[in-house]
């Protein structure tokens, strides 16, 4: 049986919503009684990618009451963000692969991650209970968080610590996440990444300016590559140098790096890799063909050609050394990346700008946002 939802405290609820995190009278109104279980929930209502398409087909719809059962937790979104593979998702890619794990079929609900307030508890929860502030993360499936409540496995979420405001925190854990696992996969972590010349092509994006300011706090230094406009960006989030990709070729920065990544254009991959210098640690990218291949030629012709795409490039990063690393990062929810991003927001050492927000039923201008690559996260503030 689900532990039953405490009242959250009224004066901790009004300083939540004077800091613009709190869930407004509409959904307050909407606390019901589920009766059959004896918890309360708000409405649920959630964002649904009718079909495939562009500009996406996003409605708003009612859904029924979630419920936590064993290790699960039911959450309050407050808000919850649009990431590119949102907007990927929400045109058709990726469909074919990640019909393996119930993600490929419309109607679906995109988003991966969230900053809200525990509502419920199953039974095998002991560390959460309602009303506890909480961010985490959700597999790609078929149901994800741009909605007014989620379930989630009581592991995949951490305190909500350090000054931030929902949105702040809400476009932190997907993008945190999958840089964590790219620096793990190069083998870069606070021990070993002191004094590391380190290449970020992509710089200027989510994933680039987390990595500026996780490798700047960890003492490496950085060479970052973006476009003209976020030149000043990049310096102030602690790169050393930062290479302007339209009027310098990436083959003109030498090959002194013991570490690279690539969060900007798979077809710039092999020229991000040359940068490395002999025996350096590794290479990985966000930006690869997996999806796409399989998306266009099927998942026999599509796996082979992906196969044969990851075997030229890692044996090329292996021409620096026998043991030089190369990797495609896929991003899943991962438990050492929450514990990490924990730390950090403890310091209000990360942080990305919020370049549009809106209410869940204003989705459209969010997609469009992320779609046109305009600079800083997007957020969508429940209900
Ligand atoms: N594999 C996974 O599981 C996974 C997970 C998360 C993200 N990703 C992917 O990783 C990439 C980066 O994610 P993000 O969240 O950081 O995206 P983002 O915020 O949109 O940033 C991407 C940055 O790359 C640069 N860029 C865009 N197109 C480019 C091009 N054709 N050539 C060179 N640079 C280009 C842009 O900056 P400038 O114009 O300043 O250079 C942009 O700011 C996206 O493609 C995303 O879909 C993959």
């Amino acid at each position: 049986m689900p532990r039953p939802l405490r009242h959250p405290g009224r004066r901790r609820r009004a300083a939540a919503v004077a800091r613009g995190q709190g869930v407004g009278v509409g959904a307050m109104a909407a606390i019901q009684p589920s009766g059959a279980h004896g918890i309360e929930t708000h409405r649920c209502r959630e964002l649904v990618c009718e079909e495939a398409g562009t500009p996406p087909r996003l409605r708003l719809r009612d859904c029924p009451p979630l419920r936590a059962t064993g290790s699960s937790i039911v959450v309050q979104v407050l808000a919850t963000s649009v990431n590119p593979i949102d907007v990927k998702r929400s045109a058709g890619y990726g469909a074919r692969l990640l019909s393996l794990k119930g993600a490929g079929r419309f109607p679906m609900v995109l988003g991966n991650d969230f900053a809200g307030e525990v509502l419920a508890a199953g039974p095998g929860v002991r560390q959460w209970k309602a009303g506890d502030r909480v961010l985490g993360t959700l597999p790609t499936g078929a149901r994800g968080s741009h909605a007014t409540q989620v379930v989630v496995d009581g592991k995949l979420v951490r305190p909500w610590v350090g000054d931030y405001a929902a949105a702040e925190a809400a476009v932190l854990p997907y993008t945190f996440t999958t840089l964590w696992r790219a620096l793990r996969s190069v083998g870069l972590d606070p021990r070993t990444a002191s004094g590391r010349q380190v290449l970020v092509h992509g710089a200027s994006g989510g994933l680039g300016q987390l990595a500026l300011q996780v490798l700047a706090a960890w003492q490496a230094r950085v060479t970052a590559i973006c476009g003209p406009q976020s030149m000043d960006l990049c310096r102030a989030l602690g790169a050393e140098s930062v290479v302007d990709r339209h009027t310098q070729g990436i083959s003109s920065i030498p090959a002194v790096f013991d570490a690279s990544f690539n969060f900007a254009s798979w077809p710039d991959d092999a020229l991000v890799v040359d940068r490395l210098r002999e025996a350096a640690m590794g290479h990985a990218t966000t930006v690869h063909p997996l999806l796409g291949c399989v998306d266009q030629h099927g998942f026999l012709r599509g796996g082979y050609l992906a196969w044969r795409a990851h075997l030229a490039a890692a044996r090329r990063a292996r021409s620096k050394g026998p043991s030089v690393r190369y990797a495609w990062v896929v991003y899943q929810p991962d438990r050492d990346a929450l514990d990490a991003l924990q730390a950090f927001m403890a310091h209000g050492a990360v942080r990305l700008p919020i370049g549009f927000q809106a209410p869940l039923a204003d989705a459209a201008g969010a997609f469009r946002h992320v779609a046109e690559g305009r600079p800083g996260r997007a957020a969508l503030l429940t209900p």
